[in-house]
């Protein structure tokens, strides 16, 4: 009788929050009822992405828009250009505003307890969208969606002791890492870590960020080629880097592919053009084409149905000699 009596009240309630378009609710309790959905049914989602660092991001950008124009939902779009503090803001904005619902894409893994607690407060449920955040109070946000980081990782490392299965050794490595501190940079580089681990003969030579971009990819390689008298593998945590530091191999008078094996993530087209050519080895895919994904959990969490802590995408593995079948119907 008690429940009946609460489930009756809870939806007393929320038919007054419809009503009137303030939120009655606790703290990331339930729906929210921001500027859009209280008022016309339109829900405006508040999302904040990372920046334009790489042809992955300009595809998940391009991903979100459409996805929210086809949903009929009314997107307020942040660009952080790479900064954390610029996202903090524009989530600062998004609350102000009242969005019935925020997606970011975390530059960076830890630093966002306090502003996900003042969303928390005001009642608008979060999304993290493609990268997770370091907190140990998981009610800060609704779920993620994206990719397991740490799996891309694995594969790329499974790929090179597959490929090396034979090969004598030593094997070494030079690392291009993502943004440092960012969920993918430090996933990829730990999957991989994990996976070279069991043979010695896996040698990390120099490891360093080259900030997912094709600019920092290339410069960092330059630095790595002076650096270093032997290099075997590349591998890089995205196809930009991957792509720049192809430029500064064959700068150098080396062959990309052949000369100096090269691992990268994401299956960018141009990645697979360039495996096409011989110069990429292995391309880990990673999906960023989440646009309807996120669309449907936003719908849900503020309509405040139950959602999956966590909903992962699924990805495969492209080595050289399927790039050329796979090519023509890559999406992104
Ligand atoms: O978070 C996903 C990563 O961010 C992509 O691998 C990279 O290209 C992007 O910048």
């Amino acid at each position: 009788m008690a429940r009946r009596a609460a489930l009756v009240l809870a939806a007393a309630l929320l038919a007054s929050s419809a009503l009137t378009g303030c939120s009655t609710q606790g703290p990331a309790a339930g729906p929210s009822s921001g500027a859009g959905a209280g008022r016309g049914g339109t829900i405006t989602l508040g999302f904040s992405q990372v920046g334009a660092e790489s042809g992955w991001r300009t595809a998940n950008t391009k991903s979100v828009q459409e996805a929210a124009k086809k949903a009929g939902i009314d997107l307020k779009f942040s660009d952080a250009q790479q900064k954390q503090e610029n996202q903090i803001k524009a989530l600062r904005t998004f609350i102000q505003q009242k969005v019935d619902v925020i997606a970011f894409s975390p530059v960076v893994e830890s630093g966002w307890d306090t502003v996900l607690k003042e969303a928390k407060d005001a009642g608008i449920p979060v999304i993290l969208t493609d990268r997770a955040v370091d907190t140990k109070d998981t009610s800060l946000y609704k779920t993620f969606l994206g990719s397991d980081f740490v799996k891309e990782g694995r594969s790329a490392g499974e790929w090179l002791t597959g490929a090396y299965a034979n090969e004598p050794g030593p094997v070494n490595i030079v690392e291009l890492q993502g943004t440092t501190g960012s969920a993918p940079a430090n996933d990829r580089k730990a999957g991989f870590a994990e996976a070279i681990r069991g043979d010695g003969k896996f040698k990390i030579v120099a490891s360093q960020s080259g900030d997912f971009t094709r600019a920092k990819g290339k410069e960092v390689m330059q630095a790595f080629l002076k650096s270093q008298k032997d290099i075997d593998v590349l591998y890089a945590h995205n196809d930009d880097m991957a792509l720049g530091a192809i430029q500064a191999i064959e700068e150098s008078g080396k062959k990309p592919g052949t000369d100096i094996k090269v691992i990268s993530v994401d299956g960018i087209k141009d990645a697979f053009v360039a495996m096409t050519e011989g110069k990429i080895n292995v391309v880990v895919e990673c999906n960023p084409l989440l646009g309807d994904q996120l669309m449907e959990l936003a719908k849900k969490v503020v309509a405040g149905e139950n959602v999956p802590p966590r909903v992962e995408t699924e990805e495969g593995v492209f080595p050289q000699d399927k790039a050329a079948a796979a090519l023509p119907s890559r999406k992104y």
